[in-house]
């Protein structure tokens, strides 16, 4: 890498290997948090070592709970049941990570002490109202910035209300907020989303004891403090990180991949759906459980992709992975079309901006939406620089856009891309990239 954090990717004639992708992000966040609020010793093996999974680690470990990591990816939690948890000596500090800060909320409000949640300086201009208005309404004693809407948030713990939630968005970070209160609750806590979200909370917690039930987008938790107990946790690959190698697969000339152990969980794997509808030649062999969740491997093959729209109840599964499929639609032919995607504007960064902002820094254009976005197909990238504004999936963008480009293509903030995938420069070299 050079100077400034910045780092080169050039244009390659083919993508070639095999290769596993990192821990899924949203289960090992899951992991740790049902770890440390069961009785007994949790493993965690596969667990994913980018900075938003340790920023939990840091933030259980100041609640009194005894996390190990054994080596980068097996870590070692040491439950203390829910009324296990202690008040933390100082502010927990959740970097970069909307999962720890909106589950972490949720979780504390239950307690009977006092916590101050905040982060980096993208964590705090991101909406905390989507939890603080349910958990208020289930008793919550919260205060933030911007009248609660803003980091740092502060918890008095309290005791917590049965409640039935509609929420208007379909978010696991609100749903699992809610339902992590919801242990908390002599009673019934009920969420129900206008499209189903991704539902690893609801996994982790039966496969640690817990019971709740699901009736299509309504999930309902008896809450009283249930006994869950320590497991052993096998993380499968994370499709989001999968994303970037499937797309650069399918636009490098002459490519094939093969990318071992990749979640496949339904609620995640829009993904897939939206590349075969593009016409990618994507093979899916020995899908197996792992645990309550599915994996599988995939075969990625170069292909012609084709314009398509992207919209409705597929975007909550696949939200993660608009800003590449982006870069999929530059090289397809026809138009792609994003709609119904407004979540986008209130992730690491507003995703539909900085998408834009950064394409045209090469050349590339794009008709910016409110809810998404328009973009022709067969543009070509020119060489230049952009700059990550310390969202990993933009980082990683620009990096397969750069293998597809007329010449490198620099990326500026490039270390943002640890958030979710540390070693990204080394599997994308070991499949024949070229970066400097
Ligand atoms: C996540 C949920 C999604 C996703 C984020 C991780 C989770 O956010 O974008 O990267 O682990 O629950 P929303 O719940 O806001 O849609």
């Amino acid at each position: 890498m050079g100077q400034n954090n910045k780092i080169a990717f050039h244009p390659i004639s083919t993508l070639t290997g095999e290769c596993e992708v990192p821990g899924d992000k949203s289960i090992s966040h899951r992991a740790v948090i049902f770890g440390s609020i069961s009785k007994g010793i949790t493993e965690i093996n596969n667990f994913l070592p980018g900075l938003d999974c340790i920023s939990t680690i840091s933030c259980f470990q100041k609640l009194g709970v005894e996390i190990k990591q054994k080596t980068s990816s097996t870590v070692i939690v040491k439950g203390v049941g829910l009324h296990g948890l202690l008040e933390p000596y100082d502010v927990l500090d959740v970097g970069n990570s909307g999962t720890t800060i909106r589950l972490l909320t949720g979780l504390l409000s239950g307690t009977k002490f006092y916590s101050v949640l905040t982060g980096d300086s993208s964590i705090r201009k991101r909406p905390m109202k989507r939890v603080k208005e349910p958990l208020q309404q289930m008793g919550a004693n919260l205060m933030g910035r911007d009248q609660g809407n803003l980091a740092p948030i502060t918890i008095i713990g309290a005791p917590l209300q049965p409640m039935h939630y509609h929420s208007p968005v379909a978010s696991a970070q609100v749903k699992s907020s809610i339902l992590l209160a919801g242990l908390w609750v002599d009673g019934q806590t009920v969420v129900t989303e206008p499209t189903k979200s991704r539902d690893h909370t609801e996994r982790m917690y039966t496969s640690f004891g817990g019971s709740l039930h699901v009736d299509g987008n309504t999930v309902t938790i008896l809450g009283g403090s249930p006994k869950l107990e320590g497991q052993k946790v096998n993380v499968p690959g994370d499709i989001s990180s999968a994303a970037f190698l499937m797309v650069a697969a399918s636009i490098i000339p002459n490519s094939e991949i093969c990318i071992r152990n990749v979640g496949m969980n339904p609620t995640r794997s829009g993904i897939v759906d939206a590349l075969l509808a593009m016409n990618a030649d994507i093979e899916i062999i020995n899908e197996r459980k792992y645990g309550e969740e599915l994996v599988a491997d995939f075969i990625v093959r170069s292909s012609n992709l084709i314009g398509t729209e992207i919209s409705g109840d597929i975007i909550p599964r696949l939200i993660d992975e608009i800003p590449v499929l982006l870069i999929a639609a530059t090289q397809a032919k026809g138009k792609t079309v994003i709609r119904d995607a407004k979540e986008l504007r209130v992730k690491e960064t507003d995703r539909i901006q900085v998408m834009h902002d950064e394409l045209l820094k090469l050349g590339v254009i794009t008709i910016p939406r409110e809810d998404g976005m328009e973009i022709d197909g067969e543009q070509e990238f020119t060489s230049g620089t952009i700059y990550t504004h310390h969202d990993h999936r933009i980082g990683m963008c620009f990096a397969i856009a750069g293998c597809v480009a007329k010449g490198p293509i620099f990326i500026e903030d490039y270390d943002a891309v640890k958030v979710s995938f540390p070693n990204f420069t080394e599997v994308m070299n070991s499949l024949g990239a070229i970066c400097e």
